[in-house]
């Protein structure tokens, strides 16, 4: 079983293993470089293959080539792919240092390359309905609740996809609660459409770091963004080993 992580902010790898280059990849596809070249290693019976999105040169959020990330982890041989992210909480449940498994999503994001879809393609149209791998899902809640109190844990909700890099307005926050929003990220599309086209099954994984705009106290800062995303890593490592041993 080959599991692919991808890493955002915050999460720049995984301990207790020796990561090593993937065999082979230089990080060139057929749609330009990806983010950083995968590592991987080992978990007992998982081989893990990591991506870092946002890659050593911190490629922001609408800059990333997803379509490259997706294909290269596919080429690769992952099985699956679990994606991270640290994400702004509309839901005032989701207080800061929560995890959440993200059922559903909108994408507000644009001008991304989005698809690997041709012209001449077999299939223009993938079914979305369900945008994260139903198996998938389980088996990161089950994985997440053996070491997440469940105070802390949300096992489902809606990611709303920004393009950024901007954070945005309260009247914006707004908006996307009415729009039934519950998590606001940068980096949940195209990824998770990409790796449908591909049947690459995908789910993600969040962890939030800030009340969004407007929901807070005062203004939103990076560094509060990132010290809080780096408190975060340790839960989403302890969630991602006991998904691997579950593997
Ligand atoms: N908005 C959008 N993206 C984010 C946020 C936010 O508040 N926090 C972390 N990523």
């Amino acid at each position: 079983m080959k599991v692919a992580i991808i890493g955002g902010t915050g999460l720049r790898g995984l301990g207790g293993a020796a990561w090593r280059p993937a065999a082979g990849a230089d990080g060139q596809t057929p749609y330009g470089a990806a983010s950083a070249i995968p590592e991987t290693a080992t978990f007992g019976t998982v081989d893990a293959l990591f991506l870092d999105r946002h890659g050593a040169q911190r490629i922001p959020p609408h800059r990333v080539n997803y379509r490259a990330n997706i294909w290269l982890l596919r080429e690769l041989g992952a099985d699956c792919a679990v994606a991270v992210y640290a994400v702004g909480a509309i839901d005032a449940a989701c207080g800061t240092g929560h995890i959440i498994v993200p059922d559903q999503l909108i994408d507000y994001s644009w001008g991304r390359e989005h698809t690997f879809v041709e012209p001449d393609g077999p299939a223009w149209h993938v079914d979305f309905g369900e945008p994260y791998d139903g198996a998938l899902r389980e088996r990161l809640i089950r994985a997440a609740a053996s070491c997440i109190e469940a105070e802390r844990l949300h096992r489902q909700g809606v990611y709303a996809s920004v393009q950024g890099p901007r954070l945005e307005s309260a009247a914006e926050v707004d908006r996307l609660e009415r729009d039934g929003c519950t998590i606001v990220g940068m980096t949940g599309m195209p990824e998770a459409g990409l790796a449908r086209e591909l049947e690459l099954p995908f789910a993600g994984l969040a962890v939030s770091v800030n009340p969004a705009a407007g929901r807070g106290a005062g203004a939103i800062s990076e560094a509060d963004i990132k010290a809080a995303a780096e408190r975060g890593a340790a839960d989403i490592e302890n969630v991602l080993q006991a998904l691997f041993r579950s593997l």
